[in-house]
């Protein structure tokens, strides 16, 4: 319904909308992310992601690979004319950050384990086909690699550094919570009602954030 990416540059923290940004239409992206938005619902992060774990059991990740949404209300008010903070910046860090965290969780979980079996690795392939057609839409390939922010090129040299040292530990449900309430946001376009002015990019305060985990 939507010609997402101008939708999404008015729609993203009151961004005005950018000419050349608007004029490349992108491929409809919202179909393989509802899938997701499917398999990210509250029943089955809880039920996989914290009931089919000890309690309090962590894993390890960067600090970078924390993003919520107050990191990207952050990262919009970075922007400036001379280094505009784009939508697809944001869109780029949340997949990376995404199928990472998915990655970490993989990896500390036996074969036979029935998060890995029937959950996340259909998640992640569902990430996949996703990134196939984000990129396609962006048209990335090896000769156009948009030169991005300052703010953002930060936080990949950290995502990508090789002796990193700032470790956090995070719950497994943590990593699939902040995935899904950043997706709403930065992809509200495909999750906005008509109906229904909701900003799905509000932080909220600490107390009711923590109620809904
Ligand atoms: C989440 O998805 C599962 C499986 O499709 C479904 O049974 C469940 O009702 C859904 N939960 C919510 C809260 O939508
Ligand atoms: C889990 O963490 C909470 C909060 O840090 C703590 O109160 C609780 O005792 C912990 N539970 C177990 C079983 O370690
Ligand atoms: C998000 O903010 C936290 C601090 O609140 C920071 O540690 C983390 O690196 C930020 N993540 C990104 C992707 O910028
Ligand atoms: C971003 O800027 C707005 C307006 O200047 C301000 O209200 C908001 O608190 C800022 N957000 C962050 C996370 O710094």
């Amino acid at each position: 319904m939507v010609q997402s990416e101008c939708w999404l540059l008015r729609g993203l923290l009151g961004f005005i909308c950018l000419l050349p940004v608007c004029s490349s239409a992108a491929p409809d992206l919202c179909g393989p992310l509802k899938t997701v938005q499917d398999s990210l619902n509250a029943t089955l992060r809880r039920r996989y992601m914290k009931m089919h774990f000890p309690i309090n059991y962590t894993v390890q990740v960067r600090y970078e690979e924390v993003f919520r949404l107050r990191n990207i209300s952050r990262l919009v008010n970075t922007s400036n004319e001379e280094e505009p903070v784009l939508p697809r910046d944001l869109q780029d860090l949340w997949l990376y950050v995404s199928q990472q965290g998915i990655k970490k969780v993989l990896r500390v979980l036996p074969e036979r384990h029935p998060t890995r079996r029937k959950y996340l690795s259909d998640l992640e392939n569902l990430f996949k086909k996703f990134e196939t057609v984000f990129k396609e839409g962006n048209h990335e390939d090896q000769e156009n690699v948009r030169e991005r922010p300052e703010s953002l090129q930060t936080i990949w040299d950290h995502l990508t550094e090789q002796d990193y040292k700032g470790w956090k530990s995070v719950t497994p449900k943590s990593i699939l919570d902040n995935c899904y309430r950043t997706m709403l946001c930065l992809f509200k376009e495909c999750f906005t009602k008509e109906d229904d002015n909701y900003d799905y990019c509000e932080v909220y305060n600490r107390r009711k954030e923590r109620k809904t985990t």
